[in-house]
């Protein structure tokens, strides 16, 4: 029990050192403008190896997490952060970028890069069969290497990347799906792994089917589209809270940990839409604390088990009340400032029903 003091003080000094520098490494979210300054990426002295399909974990890089291969020249992972993520991607050589992610993708910044981009979003349940010819042949077709990416490039990246892998006959489904587990996709996401285990090999004249339109934004709907999209995901989410925080009897097509997720999306997707830059801060911060509380739902029921999920209910009125309190903000705003707003009425009515 009793060390030696200077021992214990050479003890206290590595550990301090060793807090400060992996406090400095791991730092917070890097803001893209910040991305070469980032020690992480200065400290970094051999360029990044990418994975490959024999790499049975999940790869970070500089400004790229949870790169997982699903082909010989295609990765899924993270959206790129910053500089750091596409110089990255550069090294490795991708030609094309290709995000199915709900938020709209930096074009600019790959471009820059010499890359080029393609947004087809995709949703947390999984996608119908016009959206998957679609991706595979943007696959096909595109140049590669190719890197596909949702946010966090665990759950829907990975799911499409399994089942354009699948389709093209790189990966057997089943070795499809290993690989889903390798970048982390949740069990429960059952719409995902749904579309992947179905997926077998298309013939050319099927993905031919597919439009030769590979649009680089697919733009993000408005706010009015983005509010009915967050009332029909709070309704599955009341639902699911009323038969215990599970999927309801009735509604058996609804799996709690998505519906958590597309409702953390959609208020993750307005929060970053430019026209969302230009409202007050009250507004950014109510919908910023929207955000943050549909996103603990979401990590709540990947983790959380049933048994134990009473709790979630205060979250969720928590949420609820985001709704009521920016609905009633933005009414007496608009009434000073665009009394004759002809949405003013939407916002009343969904002020007493959230
Ligand atoms: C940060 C602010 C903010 C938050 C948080 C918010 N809303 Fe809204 N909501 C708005 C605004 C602004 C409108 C009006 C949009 C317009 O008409 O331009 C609106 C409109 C709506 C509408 C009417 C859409 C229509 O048909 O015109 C519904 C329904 C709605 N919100 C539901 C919700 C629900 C449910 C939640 C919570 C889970 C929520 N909102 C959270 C700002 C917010």
């Amino acid at each position: 029990m009793h060390m030696p003091i200077p021992f214990l003080q050479s003890r206290l000094a590595v550990l301090i050192v060793g807090v400060l520098a992996g406090g400095a490494l791991a730092g917070p979210d890097t803001p893209p403008s910040a991305a070469t300054t980032d020690p992480a990426v200065l400290a970094t002295p051999a360029p990044p190896v990418p994975p490959t399909l024999t790499t049975n974990a999940s790869v970070d890089a500089p400004g790229l997490l949870n790169v997982v291969a699903y082909g010989p020249e295609f990765w899924s992972g993270s959206a790129p952060i910053g500089d750091a993520g596409f110089a990255t991607l550069q090294s490795w050589g991708v030609k094309t970028v290709l995000s199915v992610d709900g938020a709209a993708p930096d074009t600019e910044r790959a471009n820059t890069f010499g890359m080029r981009y393609v947004h087809l979003p995709i949703g947390y349940d999984g996608f119908d069969d016009t959206r998957k010819l679609q991706l595979v042949r943007a696959v096909r077709d595109l140049p590669r290497p190719i890197y596909i990416h949702c946010h966090h490039g665990k759950h829907r990246s990975a799911g499409a990347a399994a089942t354009i892998a699948a389709s093209l006959g790189w990966l057997t489904p089943d070795a499809a799906l290993a690989r889903m587990k390798i970048s982390g996709t949740a069990p429960n996401y059952t719409g995902l792994y749904a579309c992947a285990a179905s997926a077998s090999i298309l013939s050319a004249a099927t993905i031919d089917q597919a439009s030769t339109e590979f649009p680089s934004v697919t733009r993000p709907n408005g706010i009015v589209e983005a509010m009915l999209a967050i009332d029909e995901s709070n309704d599955r989410l009341a639902a699911i809270e009323r038969a215990g925080w599970k999927t309801p009897a009735d509604h058996a097509d609804l799996v709690p940990v998505a519906e958590a997720a597309t409702l953390a999306d959609h208020l993750r997707i307005l929060a970053e839409a430019p026209q969302t830059a230009a409202r007050p801060q009250s507004f950014r911060d109510l919908l910023a604390k929207s955000h943050a509380i549909a996103q603990r739902i979401e990590d709540a029921l990947d983790t959380v088990p049933i048994a134990d999920r009473a709790r979630l209910s205060t979250d969720l009125q928590a949420l609820q009340s985001t709704c009521k309190d920016c609905h009633a903000r933005e009414r007496n705003e608009r009434r000073s400032t665009r009394p004759a707003d002809p949405s003013q009425s939407a916002v009343q009515q969904t002020h007493d029903a959230p």
